[in-house]
């Protein structure tokens, strides 16, 4: 048996501990071969590989980034990207594919094995934690522990100087790590996608942490927005690309902020530094029990289906129905959190 690998999408930490245990267990336990994809669903499209192997993976447990490479290709924009990914398995003997990726790559693979037959099985990453089936994805608890981290140090240089700061942290159309980092955080206000903000309110909240003489902090997700207004963007997508780059809600916020309650207001965005670097030891976890799941579901021959956590197991559940709909903040959770605002 064969079976390639690939991580596509944007990176997170612990891809390299899935590739890792994807390995170490079909080598050690089922004499399985590897073969390396380079750069997510551009290898196969291309042909393009590496030799995975256990001296390959030697080490790269607690390694951030991704030793496969990553795009955000989309075979299926392709007139013969199927095609053309069957030929590449064919002639490099692939049986099985393991995709490990966010809701675009395995909203491919979903298509890939359930439209075309390919053998697919997913492991879901993002930080974002927006993949519905699991419970968590790999990547979102070290997310969480930097913007965490951060909005630590904020508040003692907020105290010092009397300043409100705005925090903004990544999480595209999800909340959710702007809710965890902002509860664990101690923040004043948590503003979420999911829930578009009343400037009104947000001023209020600042004022009132002020009266009871703190230096209030604000996280704000990349994707929320003013209510009845669009995200606020400092990137325009140029007409090639359309891609929009979420970022600059932060920065109008403490501008909107310090016009409206007259005290000083800066932002510190968190941007990249959330995706690089060493996983957390629960996505060492994670990535390492995901990776074990994801060889014995290729063994198992069970193709078009993700790993996923729920509670402490791995279950698996269809690529497609992970990747039907994005997971968003729950408005009871988002409440729950409320009483601490202002
Ligand atoms: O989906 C992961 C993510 O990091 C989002 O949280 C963020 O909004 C976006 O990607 C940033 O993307 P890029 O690296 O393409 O600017």
């Amino acid at each position: 048996m064969r079976v390639g690998v690939l991580t596509g999408g944007r990176d997170c930490p612990g891809l390299n501990a899935v590739v890792r245990a994807v390995v170490r267990k079909g080598v050690q336990e089922y004499g399985y071969e590897f073969v390396g994809f380079v750069d997510g669903w551009r290898g196969p499209l291309e042909g393009d590989t590496v030799p995975l192997d256990i001296p390959a993976v030697r080490g790269t447990l607690p390694q951030g980034g991704t030793i496969l490479g990553t795009s955000r290709t989309h075979p299926l924009d392709e007139e013969d990207g199927v095609r053309r990914i069957r030929d590449n398995l064919d002639k490099l003997r692939v049986d099985a594919l393991i995709t490990i990726g966010g809701r675009d790559t395995l909203g491919t693979a979903a298509r890939l094995a359930d439209e075309h037959g390919l053998p697919c099985v997913a492991v879901p990453k993002t930080i974002d934690n927006d993949l519905s089936g699991t419970d968590r994805t790999l990547g979102f608890d070290t997310a969480v522990n930097v913007a965490t981290g951060a909005i630590d140090r904020l508040h003692t240089t907020a105290e010092s100087h009397k300043r409100v700061l705005v925090v903004e942290v990544m999480g595209g159309d999800a909340g959710w790590i702007a809710v965890h980092s902002g509860l664990a955080g101690g923040a004043n206000v948590v503003l979420i996608p999911e829930q578009p903000f009343d400037i009104d309110q947000v001023c209020a909240w600042v004022t009132s942490r002020f009266r009871a003489s703190y230096s209030p902090i604000v996280v704000v997700g990349d994707g929320a927005r003013p209510r009845g207004g669009a995200p606020v963007l400092t990137h325009v997508p140029s007409a090639a690309s359309g891609r929009v780059r979420l970022s600059g809600v932060g920065e109008w916020l403490a501008g909107q902020i310090e016009q409206r309650t007259g005290k000083e207001a800066r932002t510190t965005v968190l941007g990249h530094l959330q995706r690089g670097g060493s996983p957390s030891p629960f996505d060492r976890w994670l990535a390492t029990r995901f990776g074990l799941h994801a060889v014995d579901a290729v063994r198992d021959g069970d193709f078009g289906k993700m790993v996923a956590l729920r509670g402490t197991d791995i279950v698996r559940v269809p690529i497609a129905e992970a990747t039907a709909r994005i997971k968003t903040v729950d408005p009871a959770l988002y409440e729950e959190i409320g009483v601490f605002f202002g």
